[in-house]
């Protein structure tokens, strides 16, 4: 059954669910609060849990628990915290070393658990450029950046162990919070092109809503890897410059990407350096899901409204 929330469009698993989320950072915390409004239970980690007040009250009067974990402190959840957890997200990104802080330090406790599945949030970023072509699950892994070699390695040790493992591969995310709209408000927006240049993305609510659709899916019908992309890869200006028209604000100058290349930060540089279109075929037509944001248009109108944000002043013909 679809249940149409205020904020995504999930699945409503037939099985009882426990969830277990690795990561309660902006991802794992919306996939939390989601999951409690439909009556999902489960068990959520920080790495410091004293410090999260607003994380609790963001899961509201649902049954959900905050547990610490920090694999570099040997911060680590009792056994018992996670009692009759079963299924289970990790969205815990690669350490300073390179590898999975979960598998590190969890690897038993989560063969103990023995989950019916386990979601593992990884990026799109393994892929490697292809100058603008189009990738499917199907395509080869050719990392070129030394962050995306090491997720694959993490995603290889996650398929090594042999629990019920689903891979989710991302683009960049954006939602209510994360989006281009206050380093517009507050002029530090940069407008950079590069012709040919397209950046995939896609909306938190529609990473919550896959893993949902996937989480109740038939154990047969999961496949090992999906992509969790919009159907809109696109330049960065074309999007910047939706947001600085939702906003009725001016843009920033066009500035060459080959003159502004100096300027900028490596990692800035690093997701310039890759051009590639993520293909969401299986998703969301092999396996039905359907996108609430399709594109960027209604996903940053969205972010717009639940921030509550009112358009400024717009200045006719300011951006388009
Ligand atoms: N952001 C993007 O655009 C993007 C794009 C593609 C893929 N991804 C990947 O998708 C996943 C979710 O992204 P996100 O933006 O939601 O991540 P996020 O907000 O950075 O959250 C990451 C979570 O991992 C926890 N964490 C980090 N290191 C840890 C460690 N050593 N031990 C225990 N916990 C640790 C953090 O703990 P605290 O809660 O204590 O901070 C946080 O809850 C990540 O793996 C990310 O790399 C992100």
């Amino acid at each position: 059954m679809d249940l149409e929330l205020t904020s995504t469009t999930v699945r409503n698993p037939v099985e009882p669910v426990k969830l277990l989320v690795l990561g309660g950072g902006y991802t794992g915390s919306r996939l939390a609060a989601i999951a409690a409004r439909l009556g999902i239970s489960g068990v959520i980690s920080h790495r410091q849990v004293d410090t999260q007040p607003s994380a609790q009250a963001s899961l509201g009067a649902g049954d959900w628990q905050l547990v610490g974990f920090d694999s570099d402190n040997g911060v680590l959840p009792g056994a018992e915290a996670l009692e009759g957890i079963t299924h289970v997200v990790s969205t815990i990104p690669p350490d300073r070393r390179g590898d999975d802080p979960v598998l590190t330090k969890l690897a038993g406790l989560l063969q103990d658990l023995q989950p019916r599945w386990l979601g593992y949030l990884s990026t799109t970023g393994v892929y490697g450029d292809t100058g603008g072509g189009w990738v499917d699950e199907g395509s080869p892994c050719k990392p070129g950046l030394e962050r995306s070699r090491a997720r694959r390695r993490c995603e290889q040790a996650w398929q090594a162990t042999g629990l019920p493992l689903q891979i989710f591969r991302l683009p960049a995310i954006y939602g209510p919070g994360r989006n281009p709209f206050g380093d517009l408000r507050a002029g530090r927006s940069r407008l950079l092109h590069r012709p040919g240049q397209v950046f995939c993305r896609v909306h938190v609510d529609d990473i919550c809503g896959a893993l949902l659709h996937c989480l109740s899916l038939p154990a047969a019908q999961r496949p090992p890897l999906v992509n969790v992309v919009d159907d809109a890869p696109c330049p960065a200006s074309e999007q910047l410059g939706y947001a600085a028209h939702l906003l009725g604000c001016k843009l920033p100058p066009v500035q060459p990407f080959a003159t502004a290349r100096a300027n900028l930060s490596p990692m800035a540089l690093s997701f310039w350096q890759e051009n590639r279109r993520v293909s969401n075929a299986l998703l969301c037509q092999q396996l039905g899901y359907r996108l609430r944001y399709p594109s960027y248009r209604e996903g940053l109108r969205a972010a717009l409204a639940e921030e509550g944000a009112q358009p400024e002043g717009r200045e006719a013909g300011s951006a388009t």
